[in-house]
């Protein structure tokens, strides 16, 4: 690697590592609430559902403007309960995005659906609504759009769609709490909303959890019965169900975080911003994509993704493993290409979008407690291997004053 690396590279200083996300930072500064949030639950003894998760599904519905959150184990189970609440059949078509994580299919087949993969968009990521009517058939139940990053999908035309075909709609909302369309939080602009609190999430757990929004009544009765096996109360079973409870010490730790979520949001869009003066100022914007906000939506950042072009991409990303700045791909291989969907009949070149996205995207680090500094050890890095670090390049060019409006901003919490 080092070999095709400008020769000034030799002469840089060691690169302080850059770490990809920090949770050890975000604790730091919540620990004394985290910690007697745990404490309380101990004292109860209450550990399985409770009080705290009571509590917590309705600041969940209150953020969201839902009028019902259900607490489950996991995304992935937000998604399998919420397609059995829609009377999801072996059998039944479900349109979905091949580029986003496994569950979002994954879901979909483990209730005996098939996913149908309808491509992307190339600057948001996120299903291409124009496809989707294409894709249509006498065995289409449901769309589950993905708000892939933590940015909407395109709603308005899906919700269409689904009026005109009588389908229901799941929005994957697990990577993007708090984000926005038109003014309305995901998880109300669906059906149902599906939510991850997997810890490197905006709103992440001590481990694995999950919640479900919906405004229909009929649907949350029916996934409180379903994540306790059916059960509608004194064990009387009227269908088979899951043990897909959230845990209260899930819910006291996420409760504890929930008053600091926006300001954490805010600062990740802050980190969005310092990038693109960077890539400006090291003179590398014109090979780098950054990611589009699109109108009438509020990014939250959950990853950080730029395009790079195919052969840059992964010369990029192995340098910066070389010099320990974090740095990732979601997703390196879309679902239609996945070896355990093979018989879904996909072939290579069925969704040119998302096959693209798949040689092109690099996640940076963008976790809240990043600083100014560390942002520009990853541009400059970016810009070494890129071949445009000018030698000034080497000590900090962004204006002091600036550095300081961000860094001063990002502690926010
Ligand atoms: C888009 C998407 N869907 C579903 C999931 C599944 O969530 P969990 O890991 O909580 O099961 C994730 C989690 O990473 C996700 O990013």
């Amino acid at each position: 690697m080092a070999d095709s690396l400008p020769s000034s590279t030799n002469v840089l200083p060691v690169c302080e590592p850059v770490p990809f996300i920090d949770l050890v930072a975000q604790y730091r500064q919540i620990k004394p609430q985290v910690q007697e949030a745990v404490r309380k639950v101990f004292d109860t003894q209450r550990f399985v559902m409770g009080e705290e998760v009571a509590q917590f599904e309705c600041e969940v519905a209150s953020y969201c403007d839902s009028r019902a959150a259900i607490g489950c184990a996991s995304g992935t189970d937000a998604l399998v309960l919420s397609l059995i609440a829609l009377d999801i059949k072996p059998g039944d078509e479900i349109i979905t995005t091949p580029f986003t994580f496994f569950a979002t299919a994954g879901a979909i087949h483990r209730v005996g659906a098939i996913p149908v993969f309808v491509d992307i968009e190339p600057d948001s990521f996120n299903i291409d609504t124009e496809k989707v009517e294409a894709a249509i058939t006498e065995k289409t139940k449901a769309i589950i759009p993905v708000h892939l990053y933590g940015q909407c999908a395109e709603m308005d035309p899906l919700w269409r769609i689904a009026v005109r075909f009588n389908l229901g709609i799941i929005e994957d909302a697990c990577q993007a709490i708090g984000s926005t369309y038109k003014g309305r939080r995901a998880g109300v602009l669906g059906t149902i909303g599906c939510f991850s609190f997997f810890p490197t999430k905006n709103l992440g757990g001590a481990g694995d959890g999950g919640m479900i929004t919906t405004d229909d009544p009929h649907i949350a009765r029916k996934l409180r019965r379903l994540r306790v096996h059916g059960d509608q109360g004194g064990y009387d079973h009227v269908e088979v169900g899951f043990n897909s409870r959230l845990d209260s010490l899930q819910a006291a730790v996420l409760r504890a975080k929930m008053p600091l979520l926006e300001s954490w949001t805010a600062a990740r869009q802050q980190n969005a911003a310092v990038y693109e003066e960077l890539f400006r100022k090291y003179q590398v914007r014109d090979q780098i994509t950054v990611p589009a906000v699109l109108p009438e939506r509020n990014h939250i950042y959950n990853q950080y993704c730029i395009r790079i072009s195919r052969q840059q991409r992964n010369k990029v990303l192995e340098h910066l493993r070389d010099v320990q700045v974090g740095a990732a791909v979601y997703y390196p291989k879309p679902l239609h290409l996945q070896t355990c969907f093979k018989f879904l009949g996909y072939q290579e070149g069925d969704f040119p979008e998302s096959e693209r996205a798949a040689k092109e995207v690099l996640a940076l680090p963008i976790f809240p407690e990043l600083e100014n500094r560390q942002q520009e050890i990853v541009v400059r890095e970016i810009a070494i291997v890129l071949e445009r670090t000018p030698k000034s390049a080497r000590t900090p060019v962004l204006p002091p004053k600036f550095m300081q409006q961000h860094s001063t901003q990002q502690r926010v919490a």
